[in-house]
């Protein structure tokens, strides 16, 4: 599998059944002025269902989690199986999401079963990561980076890594309206690509995608697009309104 260029929406706790759906009619409408970029949207668990036959056989139109439990299957209330995910059409899920680590103390233990639960079920996984402010503004946003990377993907082969796309998501500027400049997101995403080579081989850097998310908009989606390392983006905000979201899939 080679480096596909990748839009992706999460729209987090965010729409009714009715707004979900309204949303994905209006996507499914835009004419990719790239057909090769892959359209992916993340609905809240409820909808995943509906958005899968909604979008149905749209051209390279996708739906995904934005979280799959860590367990396989049993007496855990309120959790979501990969298993259950890939009886409904879903073809990717998010794991390490920032708020999830955040607000749910999600840990790289977790995040490990997490992945390997998904691959098991045939779903790609979008894993992000990304620094804090105190870690940008004290210059070790690097070596955050470096380690959450090697800390969770040296438990998968390079073949598990087909299946699998990075998402670079600076916290500090995940729905703040800041947004990396174009410098700091190729610089960052170059150095992930060295990661992976290292952590893998040059080949599979080459092919991995890695995504730039944080308060990506249909203003500066063309700009961050054009860097070498950004092969799309992970968007949140601007995901929930149609227009917006098919701007920044138009922007390759
Ligand atoms: P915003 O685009 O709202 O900053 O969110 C980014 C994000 O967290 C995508 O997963």
């Amino acid at each position: 599998m080679s480096r596909k260029k990748i839009v992706a929406g999460n729209w987090k706790m965010n729409t009714s059944l009715n707004e979900a759906i309204y949303l994905v009619q209006q996507i499914s409408k835009n004419k990719n002025t790239n057909s090769e970029v892959l359209k992916i949207v993340f609905p809240p668990f409820p909808f995943i269902t509906e958005v899968a036959k909604t979008i149905n056989n749209s051209a390279n139109f996708y739906t995904g989690a934005q979280n799959c439990s860590e367990f396989l299957n049993g007496a855990y209330t309120g959790e979501v199986s990969a298993l259950m995910l890939q009886s409904v059409n879903c073809n990717y899920v998010l794991v390490g999401h920032s708020e999830r680590r955040q607000y749910f103390n999600e840990t790289n233990q977790q995040l490990v079963l997490k992945i390997k639960n998904a691959l098991q079920h045939s779903i790609n996984v979008i894993f992000c990561f990304g620094e804090k402010l105190e870690e940008r503004k004290g210059t070790t946003h690097f070596t955050t980076v470096e380690k959450q990377l090697n800390q969770v993907l040296s438990h998968f082969t390079e073949t598990d890594l087909h299946n699998i796309t990075l998402a670079y998501e600076p916290i500090w500027a995940i729905g703040t309206g800041e947004t990396a400049s174009p410098q700091q997101a190729q610089d960052m995403h170059a150095f992930v690509r060295k990661t992976i080579a290292n952590l893998f081989s040059t080949k599979a850097a080459n092919n991995i995608s890695i995504l730039y998310g944080g308060s990506c908009n249909a203003q500066n989606a063309k700009q961050l697009f054009a860097c070498a390392d950004v092969d799309g983006g992970l968007i949140g905000g601007a995901s929930l309104k149609a227009d917006d979201f098919c701007t920044i899939i138009n922007s390759f």
